[in-house]
């Protein structure tokens, strides 16, 4: 099948909420790379071209889009952001709209299409926002001030960086991978490939994981041979770091797909977790008497602080997502409570920029469980010499946002709290 035409039908996927891997099935190197560069540049211009295509036709393009107003946006953004040739992109899009979608589509695609190529020096002059849709603006508008929201949309709709973590020697591997070391010793690619070309890939010397995710397991402090639960533990981002830490770790993840991901990671790594085990992290708690020094919840979550990364996020999230992570979520840290040594650790992370999930969801926790109080996280025990201070809440939570440190490529939004069980 025609590359446009598949990348039309994956992009279609993608806003339906489920995560496509069809990417990987495009065995063409270049032609996996074109969809990619092309769908997710259409996805963070999706909104703003929706916008242009208004002032072209009578009706606004709908939350919910057809598969030929995809075609369009997609149309749009080859002309406007990857410069292919204009009458090349017209009659392409012309036909995927008349072969996937209504027969008489093709006339419309045609006549916006044009529009769109006469016009394009000073549509392409305009900025680059909105990038986010109403309802995740809605989403936001709860928690962060206008002018906060700006700050993460401006941030949020560039192409992040690639941040990895190192098992150890982070100024050489920053200096051999001509990257910058960040403030909590990631090292940062501004340009990076495909990352398994990359030196030490192979070799297990790092693995790929954001600042903000990082910062959750610096925050637990020294955990050398301690008994750490990590519930929600796949693809094992975090598992790696505890084990690069000197932590016995039990892996638990309700997806095996996932867990394969995680055992893969691992013996890449050529690290070894005491046991992995695929469960609903509440049924493994309730059929087990087990306490942990550490119970480490990176909680399943909206995800809406993965924006960055996957842009479908903005069209397909709304404050309905949070609300049913947030049942979730609780029900994991209420019998995540009962497992916990006396003096022990439970460390809870999402990849959510709701607060619902984040700085809500804890202070409820502790007002029903009052055995257990909050550990304010200090600068200190994240980061060296170098601070990022805005990173802190005033409870003393971590609270990752775009925006922060953005002129360097900012960060995934993120949320971090620490507990002791007295
Ligand atoms: C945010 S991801 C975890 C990322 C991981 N901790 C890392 O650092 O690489 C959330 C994980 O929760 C898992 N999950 C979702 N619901 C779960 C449940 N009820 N019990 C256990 N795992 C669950 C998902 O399969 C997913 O792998």
């Amino acid at each position: 099948m025609n590359i446009r035409t598949l990348s039309t039908q994956i992009y279609q996927t993608i806003l339906s909420g489920k995560l496509d891997s069809r990417f990987d099935t495009i065995s063409d190197p270049q032609e996996r790379a074109f969809a990619k560069k092309l769908i997710f540049t259409a996805l963070r211009k999706q909104t703003f071209i929706k916008k242009v295509i208004g002032r072209y036709s009578s009706k606004q393009l709908p939350q919910k889009l057809t598969i030929e107003q995809i075609a369009l946006i997609l149309g749009a953004t080859e002309i406007l952001y990857l410069n292919t040739p204009e009458y090349a992109v017209v009659s392409t899009y012309v036909d995927i709209a008349k072969q996937l979608g209504n027969k008489y589509a093709g006339g419309f695609v045609n006549a916006v299409l044009r529009k769109i190529c006469q016009d394009k020096d000073s549509i392409r002059q305009a900025s680059n926002v909105p990038f986010f849709s109403k309802n995740f603006r809605r989403l936001l508008q709860n928690d962060y001030t206008t002018k906060q929201i700006a700050a993460i949309e401006k941030y949020a709709a560039l192409e992040p960086p690639l941040d990895i973590t190192v098992k150890s020697n982070p100024e050489q591997w920053a200096q051999t991978l001509d990257a910058k070391l960040l403030p909590n010793n990631s090292v940062r690619l501004y340009s990076a490939g495909a990352v398994y070309t990359l030196e030490g890939y192979t070799d297990g010397a790092w693995w790929v994981q954001d600042f903000a995710s990082s910062l959750a397991v610096k925050a637990l402090g020294n955990i050398q041979e301690k008994n750490v639960l990590d519930l929600c533990a796949a693809p094992g981002g975090k598992t790696a770091q505890l084990i690069n830490a000197g932590a016995h770790v039990t892996a638990v993840d309700i997806s095996e797909n996932r867990l394969q991901k995680l055992r893969e990671n691992l013996n890449r790594l050529n690290f070894k977790a005491e046991n992995i085990i695929c469960s609903d992290a509440v049924t493994y708690l309730q059929n087990s008497n087990q306490t942990f020094d550490v119970i480490m919840l990176d909680a399943p979550c909206s995800a809406t602080g993965t924006l960055r990364r996957h842009p479908e996020i903005v069209h397909t999230k709304t404050i309905d997502d949070v609300t049913q992570s947030v049942i979730v979520q609780k029900q994991i840290l209420d019998v995540a409570a009962s497992h916990i040594k006396k003096g022990g650790t439970l460390l809870y992370s999402v990849c959510s920029l709701a607060k619902a999930e984040g700085e809500k969801q804890i202070a409820d926790f502790i007002s029903a469980h009052n055995d257990f109080k909050i550990v304010p996280i200090t600068l200190s025990s994240l980061f060296g010499n170098y601070t990022v201070p805005e990173i802190i809440t005033p409870e003393g939570f971590v609270r990752c946002l775009p925006s922060i440190l953005g002129s360097e490529g900012g960060m995934d939004g993120f949320f971090i709290a620490k507990l002791q069980k007295e």
